[in-house]
């Protein structure tokens, strides 16, 4: 089935990009000229998506703005003869078929991809996290489609992290069935250092089918704390296979300060506008 759908968590606090992230979402952050989450709508859209859910929260308003079309504003621009403005603005609403559903609680990942279960109904879907942007040639989510469309189960987007970071990330290990694609057995979430070998990282891009959401709703009320998606993932791979995709391009984690800066400062330099500017100021202070 084609993937038509994605849901881009946008509800989480942003604790690790505070004060900046205390009363605005983290995923309206900029890079350079655009939000991160616009970024992210692009890499879906650029995919074939056709329907794009947020799950939201409060004070995640700015982010419905941002899709949504703006009277006023395409007016005046429209008054000023500022086309390529308006072509600009126009464009953000019209790229996809927005929705929106609200998480009361972070209640973790895997609860805000199971508050849009009847909205993506019997379909597989993307799902992308608010934090991670991947600059890639082919768009990441894609290189995830491409594995979805011959094997039909749900993939994980990979990417190798340092031994002494696995402890941020979910890790799996598995067996390698071909160029940068793993067919996984073992998923840990966060695991110390010494207690796995493994250095893959699951990036926050997946491609989830229904037994994924069965699987949340069986969990939702017997996992203490939060519920995420890997507890969602360890109980699928009893039954079906998972597949991990080491992703090409570059990914860059944005809500770590170091990560945000460093994306920043890379698109900036690709930036058509701005980059050789860019490009002679690091010059200069270097
Ligand atoms: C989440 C996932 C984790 C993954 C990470 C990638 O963790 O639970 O498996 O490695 O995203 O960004 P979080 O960073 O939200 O704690």
């Amino acid at each position: 089935m084609k993937i038509r759908k994605a849901i881009i968590t946008v509800a989480g606090f942003g604790t690790r990009f505070l004060p900046v992230t205390k009363a605005q979402p983290k995923a309206m952050l900029p890079l350079v000229d655009k939000p991160i989450v616009q970024y992210l709508v692009e890499e879906a859209v650029q995919a074939g998506i056709e329907q794009i859910i947020f799950v939201t929260g409060k004070g995640k308003r700015a982010i419905e703005d941002h899709f949504d079309s703006h009277f006023e504003l395409e007016y005046l621009l429209e008054q000023k003869g500022k086309e390529e403005a308006l072509a600009q603005v126009r464009g953000i609403s019209d790229m996809a078929e927005f929705f929106f559903v609200r998480q009361s609680y972070a209640r973790g990942n895997g609860d805000a991809v199971l508050a849009t279960r009847s909205f993506i109904g019997d379909e597989p879907c993307a799902v992308l996290f608010e934090d991670d942007i991947v600059d890639s040639e082919v768009p990441g989510i894609q290189q995830l489609i491409d594995i979805y469309n011959k094997y039909q189960d749900p993939v994980i987007a990979l990417t190798q992290v340092p031994h002494a970071e696995v402890s941020k990330y979910g890790i799996v290990e598995g067996v390698q069935i071909g160029d940068r694609l793993l067919e996984i057995n073992k998923f840990v979430e966060k695991p110390n250092p010494e207690d796995t070998t493994s250095n893959l990282a699951v990036i926050g891009k997946y491609i989830i089918t229904p037994e994924v959401f069965d699987q949340l709703e069986l969990l939702k009320n017997s996992v203490k704390g939060e519920l995420g998606l890997d507890n969602a993932f360890i109980e699928v791979l009893k039954t079906k296979p998972l597949y991990g995709y080491e992703l090409e391009g570059k990914r860059y984690d944005c809500g770590d300060k170091f990560g945000y800066i460093q994306a920043m400062i890379d698109f900036s330099l690709k930036h058509p506008e701005i980059g050789d500017k860019v490009r002679k100021h690091l010059d200069h202070i270097l």
